[in-house]
């Protein structure tokens, strides 16, 4: 793959989340359906379905042949060949529903699998976040790199819980506590591209999050990688798209973060055994 092929799938990218941006811009406020998907809190408003039809209009023009996987209408085309659009119109519909203004459009174009392009459009703060594999990462054009934190102790992280967690136990819920009094701060946002974006552009210092679909980090992955920082399964092996489980950071809080990940005391232990912030 040329830089000049990868720049012109990063184009089409682009500009496939800024049509689902304006179309998010549209509906902004003006909300007439807002239905849970299946389970409880899993939302889908007209914006979704507007803003992916706006992403597929812009991918059918450009690369009618390559497969795309969306969240709303699911696998489009073949998604077994080289090129594998992952596309969430809307990433934190929550947010969106509740008139909470943070949520994006992210587009990321999986090559062989892995995760070479990506675009995500902030329509309430007019940011764009690009990245192409071997390109470089930028916020509205410009450079981005990940932060110089470099302890634990010193990070604001971000997390997420998947809309399972009312269904396992495995919801995130003692991760998020342990690593609330490890830090300065864990942050929920609610939307997890945004996430990703964040600490590409160094405000955030790490992200971890079970649960994600690949449209909700493909486009952030990339970004992640070329701000510099590392983005790995939380035990710090190799990223799997599939596997719903990503920790992505900084480069130099990753191993700190990811033997906190490995070794969370349970809930109920939670209270007098507070792990301590003293290192
Ligand atoms: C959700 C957001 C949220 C994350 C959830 C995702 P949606 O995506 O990214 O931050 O915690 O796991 O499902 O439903 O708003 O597209
Ligand atoms: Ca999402
Ligand atoms: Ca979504």
């Amino acid at each position: 793959m040329t830089d000049v092929q990868l720049k012109i799938f990063l184009d089409i990218a682009t500009e496939a989340a800024l049509a689902a941006g304006a179309v998010l811009q549209a509906y902004w406020g003006n909300l007439e359906e807002v239905q849970e998907k299946g389970r409880p809190g899993d939302l889908v408003t007209e914006a979704d379905k507007a803003a992916e039809k706006a992403i597929l209009e812009v991918l059918r023009r450009h690369v009618p042949d390559h497969g795309i996987l969306a969240e709303e209408s699911g696998a489009l085309g073949d998604t077994t060949g080289t090129y594998l659009w992952a596309i969430d119109p809307l990433d934190g519909t929550t947010n969106y529903a509740h008139q909470y203004p943070f949520s994006s459009a992210s587009v990321g174009l999986l090559i062989d699998g892995v995760p070479s392009v990506g675009a995500i459009f902030d329509p309430f703060h007019n940011e764009l976040f690009r990245a192409g594999k071997g390109l470089g990462a930028t916020r509205n054009r410009r450079p981005i790199q990940v932060s110089q934190t470099p302890l634990l102790s010193k990070s604001l992280l971000v997390s997420g819980f998947a809309y399972d967690r009312r269904e396992t136990t495995d919801n995130n819920y003692a991760e998020f506590c342990h690593l609330t009094h490890l830090t300065q701060g864990v942050r929920r946002s609610g939307s997890a591209s945004l996430d990703l974006a964040h600490v590409a552009c160094g405000r955030l210092d790490g992200y971890w999050e079970r649960g994600l679909s690949p449209w909700d980090v493909a486009a952030g992955v990339v970004l992640v990688e070329e701000a510099g920082g590392r983005v790995t399964a939380y035990d710090g092996s190799p990223f799997q798209i599939r596997s719903g489980r990503i920790l992505a950071t900084n480069g130099q809080i990753h191993a700190e973060l990811s033997k906190e990940l490995l070794q969370v005391p349970s809930l109920t232990s939670w209270g007098d055994a507070v792990p301590s912030r003293n290192h």
